[in-house]
């Protein structure tokens, strides 16, 4: 049924569907779900140490056979800026007065490490049959190591440019990451929050920028999304906030609860939680952050000032500091399990497809 199969041949799986890695949100019970159910299941690994990688990755192996993907993030490490913090703090101090707290945080505990040296010896022991990566890519040689030893590497583009630089390194397979997608934006350099390219304009471009397959990502909430991904050239999807409804999804039931009731508009771009720009359901922090254009602390040090009000807000219950990542999206979700999931989208897919007479082609 599908258009294209180079992605399904690569990946040695049924549907060309990829469950979005999500930091602390997906779980090896969702990889195993996805893997089994016929698509490519995904851990977003960057915050849990070699150890706890291992142990997530014989979990994974003992629920399936299926190949799945391990996700990393790759951020140029936090440069240390005092004037910086100062300003920051200075604009989250009456919401730090507001919710009792009293001490401001030192900026240095930064809660995951971009990609190391020892995280690529774990990854080359664990060997994965996907690795991908965010925010760019590690050095070449490091790249190389684990395609030389049968690892694909992908990667997310948010711009033709960054896709054609992805395509230069030869990587093997490029997700074009459109404007609606929930969570972190893999822009290789961060920027304005609000510039960015929607999906249904990226996909085609990058499609015609690049050799390797393309998975386009963002605000893809059913079968008819697929559809549309496949008819614009992609070669697979890659789905995120769709999967946060599943049982399966690591999130609270006041985040679970506030994404029932999202909406198209209910999403903003904003650095103010990680230093880097992320589309997470807008509230009244994040309002207030976007007042001001001056910058944040280097991602990930911008969490040691912004996870004190989270956490005290979410103890008081007090509304208005939840940093609630999904896309535009999201109110599509379906509350069922995520095996359940892929085998809706690939339904869809089909009665989708089926409506359409073929792939239009573009002339030149
Ligand atoms: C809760 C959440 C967490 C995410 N965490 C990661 C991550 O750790 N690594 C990554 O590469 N992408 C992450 N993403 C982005 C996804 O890879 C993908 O681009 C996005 O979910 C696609 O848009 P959609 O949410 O509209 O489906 C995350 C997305 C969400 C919703």
């Amino acid at each position: 049924m599908w258009p294209r199969t180079d992605l399904i041949d690569l990946l040695q799986i049924e549907h060309p569907l990829l469950q979005a890695p999500m930091g602390g949100e997906s779980t090896p019970a969702m990889a195993v779900a996805v893997g089994n159910a016929g698509g490519l299941g995904g851990l977003g690994c960057s915050y849990m140490s070699n150890d706890e990688l291992s142990d997530n990755v014989a979990l994974i192996r003992r629920g399936t056979n299926a190949p799945f993907n391990l996700n990393f993030f790759v951020h140029e490490p936090p440069v240390e800026k005092p004037e910086v913090y100062a300003r920051t703090r200075e604009r989250i101090a009456t919401f730090y007065a507001e919710l009792g707290l009293n001490d401001f945080p030192q900026p240095l505990q930064a809660p995951c490490d971009t990609f190391t040296q020892s995280r690529l010896e774990c990854l080359l022991d664990l060997r994965p049959r996907v690795v991908s990566f965010h925010f760019g890519l590690p050095e070449a040689d490091m790249v190389q190591a684990l395609q030389t030893a049968g690892i694909l590497v992908i990667s997310s583009a948010t711009t033709v440019a960054e896709a054609r630089q992805l395509d230069a390194a030869g990587i093997d397979a490029i997700i074009a990451q459109g404007w609606e997608a929930g969570g972190h934006r893999g822009t290789f350099h961060v920027s304005n929050d609000d510039y960015g390219v929607g999906g249904l304009a990226l996909i085609p471009q990058v499609v015609d920028a690049v050799e390797v397959p393309v998975i386009a990502a963002g605000g893809i909430g059913d079968g008819r999304g697929i559809a549309a991904a496949m008819v614009l050239g992609a070669s697979g999807v890659q789905l995120g906030s769709a999967f946060l409804s599943c049982p399966e999804a690591n999130i609270s039931d006041a985040y679970r609860a506030a994404l029932q009731s999202s909406s198209d508009d209910d999403t903003r771009l904003t650095a103010a939680f990680s230093g880097r720009p992320a589309r997470a359901m807008n509230n009244r922090y994040i309002e207030a952050m976007a007042q001001s254009q001056h910058p944040f602390p280097d991602y990930p040090t911008m969490y040691s000032f912004s996870d004190p009000l989270s956490q005290a807000a979410e103890q008081s219950a007090t509304a208005g500091f939840e940093f609630y990542l999904w896309g535009q999206s999201a109110a599509l979700n379906r509350e069922c399990s995520s095996a359940r999931l892929v085998a809706l989208l690939v339904e869809e897919t089909r009665q989708a497809l089926n409506g359409c007479a073929g792939t239009p082609q573009r002339s030149t």
